[in-house]
């Protein structure tokens, strides 16, 4: 009997015999001798089966492969400088576990990016997609380990809502004798309530937006990250954002080159990505937007062409910060020194990538908030134990949300966020 051993961890096993268990990607025979190359899902490995020393029905059975035929092959490890990955294996045996018709979807050929997304169950499966994904698992240890180092408290929050949190469209359902639930957009007002039991919290989970918007950067469905920080202020905040970001990007730098360099990402856009990051006040942005030949007023939130005319200037991620009340959310600190204006901050990527994070202090004044929730048109009574926060021993406090795809894609180097999510939710999409 062979051990088995996953492609990746080869290098340990050199010299004695294997069995491997995966996918075929390639074939290829010259009579006496073939080759299998086959994946595992984590690396691609080629396997030589020599005609004369092979039984004969291990032979034959290299005939009734195809691609995508699920197979254990067994034989000696060999280091080969050539080979993907660098060893190759000798076979002695080839059992096929699952056989694969010759009509799978994906050939090695130009398909278009719809027809990808309909088989995105398939898509997932070729290399680069394996290594966006394996980018974004990278990033969520790393998150994990961020925050866990600096002693916050991952806290999940409730999908299910009754108190709406951001202005984008809401997915809702009837909720037996309670009305209307929503499908959160946020965690954030739930992290409030768990930073004032905690003191350092953070949320990691799907958020739900109904927009209607067919951009690269806007999933129906995505996955965000809600720090909430007591007695923290926005300065704190932008603080923690910046060591944030430049951890998860050197995290990726570090640990996933082979998968940087399948998707082909210049690294050097990477590398120097470290805190601070310059701020920006809002209206300073807007006079410079303008001068750029940006037709935004002050007062406008800013839009995806503006965020890139901001960025084109700096090699890091910027701070937009202090934005007019109107263009934001209600729960913002109203500014002690221009109090049309909110103490927040938008961190936009380079790059061009746009928005990765929003954040801000909260109001914690519960008449200030009271009124905010009544001129936005909120429905009060849903956001009573909301404003209990404030009423039951008040605390400044800061927090912000990042986008997980949002990060990923920039990251990667990839254009559509749709690819940085295994199974994407957009408008026009909800299969697979
Ligand atoms: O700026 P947003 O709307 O902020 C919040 O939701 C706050 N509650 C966060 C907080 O302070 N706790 O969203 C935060 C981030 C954006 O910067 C963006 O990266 C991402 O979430 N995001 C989306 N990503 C993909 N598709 C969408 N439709 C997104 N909407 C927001
Ligand atoms: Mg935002």
């Amino acid at each position: 009997m062979s051990d088995t051993a996953r492609i990746i961890e080869l290098g340990a096993h050199a010299g004695a015999s294997v069995t491997v268990r995966g996918w075929v990607t390639h074939l290829r025979s010259s009579g006496k001798v073939a080759f299998i190359v086959l994946r595992d899902g984590t690396g691609i490995l080629q396997t030589v089966l020599v005609k004369n020393q092979v039984p004969p029905e291990v032979w034959e059975r290299f005939a009734e492969l195809t691609q995508e035929t699920s197979l254990a092959v067994t034989g000696e490890v060999k280091a080969d400088a050539r080979a993907p990955g660098g060893y190759e294996l000798g076979l002695t045996n080839v059992e096929i576990i699952g056989s694969s018709p010759l009509d799978y979807p994906i050939q090695p050929k130009e398909h278009g990016v719809d027809f990808l997304l309909d088989n995105r169950h398939f898509w997932l499966r070729t290399p680069r997609q394996v290594a966006i994904m394996r980018i974004r698992n990278e990033i969520e240890m790393a998150i994990h380990d961020f925050f866990y180092q600096r002693g916050f408290l991952r806290v999940d929050t409730p999908i299910l809502t009754a108190a709406i949190g951001e202005r984008a469209g809401l997915f809702s359902t009837e909720y037996f004798e309670e009305g209307n639930a929503y499908l959160a957009q946020t965690g954030q007002l739930y992290g409030e309530a768990a930073a004032a039991a905690f003191g350092k919290i953070y949320t990691f989970g799907p958020t739900f937006r109904a927009e209607k918007s067919k951009t690269r950067r806007h999933l129906t469905e995505f996955w965000m990250i809600e720090p909430e920080v007591a007695f923290a202020d926005t300065h704190d905040n932008m603080r923690l954002q910046e060591d944030f970001v430049s951890f998860l990007v050197q995290r990726v730098v570090e640990r996933r080159k082979d998968e940087l360099k399948e998707l082909e990402r210049d690294i050097t856009k990477l590398e120097h990505i470290s805190a601070p990051f310059p701020r920006i006040d809002y209206t300073d942005a807007v006079a410079t937007l303008q001068k750029k030949g940006s037709s935004v007023q002050w007062g406008d939130d800013l839009g995806a062409e503006d965020e890139a005319l901001l960025v084109e200037d700096y090699d890091r991620p910027i701070f937009i910060m202090n934005y007019p009340k109107e263009a934001k959310a209600f729960y913002m600190k109203e500014n002690p020194d221009d109090p049309r204006t909110v103490l927040c901050d938008d961190c936009l990527a380079p790059e061009g990538y746009g928005e990765i994070i929003g954040g801000s202090q909260r109001e914690d004044d519960y008449d200030k908030i009271l009124q905010r929730i009544r001129e936005e048109k909120l429905p009060e009574d849903a956001y009573d134990w909301y404003l209990d926060l404030r009423k039951y021993g008040t605390f400044p406090h800061s927090g912000f949300g990042l986008g997980l795809e949002r990060t990923v894609a920039w990251i990667c180097g990839v254009q559509h966020i749709r690819e940085c999510i295994p199974f994407p939710r957009m408008m026009h999409r909800l299969r697979p």
